[in-house]
């Protein structure tokens, strides 16, 4: 099975409207994926257009270029991570974007083909990593002490019986190192109390993979500084559009953009502004943009999914 067949788009129309695209566009789609938005993105901005379509996994990024080949002059591949954006353009010699792509999270080529064992369904070896990183999950895993991963456990991942997972982790660790995802679906199942264990939505290894793969994977900081530099490249009138699938990254997310917005922070009974925000952008969505019930039926993945758009001043 090939990439683009199992991944779809999440809300593709509204990325392609929300970007405003004209023929000649320079655009940059930091999480190219399986290509499906850099393909259609392409077609509304050729024949002088060009898409820089970037990602951090080199699988992805070979697969991607074969559905490309039709459309090599008006794309250039990029195997790097977003938040090295600035660096990014500046070696292929370009000075400003006029719109910029994020759509975060998992491909399901990732999850269904990678084996790099991003998914509790399958028993793969324990990595999570997009890219080759020097610490995968097994690090985090076998290394962090029961204190971080009770930490890491909560903060990325809300997940109730942090505390007795990390525990449990920390004393399967006596008897050797823990190595696949198999293992640690059984150590999780086993730290959730019976009775909690079937009440709850989703599987019970969910919430402790997504907090493992969002500090493998550093997720929280290359966001913060993609916005930042993005920001810095982005044309007077270009658009950032953000997708993102966890409540700390749409939070991050909104922040920023009320940053540019240039929202005066100070408290309401100051007679003048003290905190010197300039007014940089306007957020073009003021409510924050969900998939409709078609999608998430047709597409289940995209249920969590948050959309959001900034223009530049
Ligand atoms: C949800 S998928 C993108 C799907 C794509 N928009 C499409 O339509 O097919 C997210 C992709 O971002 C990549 N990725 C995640 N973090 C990244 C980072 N910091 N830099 C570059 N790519 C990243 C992943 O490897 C994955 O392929």
């Amino acid at each position: 099975m090939n990439l683009e067949e199992i991944h779809v788009s999440v809300l593709l129309k509204e990325v392609l409207y929300y970007l405003n695209l004209k023929q000649g566009d320079i655009i940059f789609d930091g999480t190219l994926g399986g290509a499906g938005h850099t393909v259609e993105i392409i077609k509304a901005i050729a024949p002088t257009g060009k898409v820089i379509g970037v990602d951090l996994n080199s699988q992805t990024i070979s697969t991607a270029a074969s559905r490309l080949k039709d459309f090599s002059g008006n794309v250039v591949l990029v195997n790097d991570n977003f938040a090295n954006i600035k660096k990014i353009l500046k070696r292929i010699n370009i000075k400003s974007i006029d719109g910029m792509l994020l759509d975060l999270g998992l491909s399901s080529f990732l999850i269904e083909k990678s084996r790099r064992g991003f998914s509790y369904l399958k028993n793969e070896k324990l990595d999570m990593r997009f890219g080759n990183g020097d610490i995968g999950a097994f690090d985090v895993v076998n290394k962090y002490s029961q204190g971080k991963l009770t930490e890491i456990f909560w903060k990325y991942g809300e997940e109730r019986w942090s505390k007795s997972i990390a525990k449990n982790i920390v004393n399967h660790r006596k008897s050797g190192d823990i190595k696949t995802t198999g293992e640690l679906v059984e150590i999780i199942k086993d730290s959730i109390p019976r009775k909690f264990k079937y009440q709850r939505r989703g599987h019970p290894a969910k919430r402790i993979f997504q907090a493992i793969r969002m500090e493998v994977n550093k997720e929280l900081d290359n966001l913060k500084m993609a916005i930042e530099d993005g920001f810095k490249m982005l044309r007077s009138g270009g658009r950032m559009v953000i997708i993102s699938y966890h409540s700390l990254e749409d939070r991050m997310v909104k922040s920023s953009f009320l940053e540019y917005e240039g929202k005066c922070t100070c408290p309401p009974d100051f007679p003048v502004c003290k905190c010197g925000r300039k007014k940089r952008a306007e957020i073009i969505t003021k409510k924050v943009v969900r998939p409709g019930l078609e999608e998430i039926s047709s597409n289940p993945r995209s249920k969590s999914a948050r959309l959001r758009v900034l223009e530049k001043l």
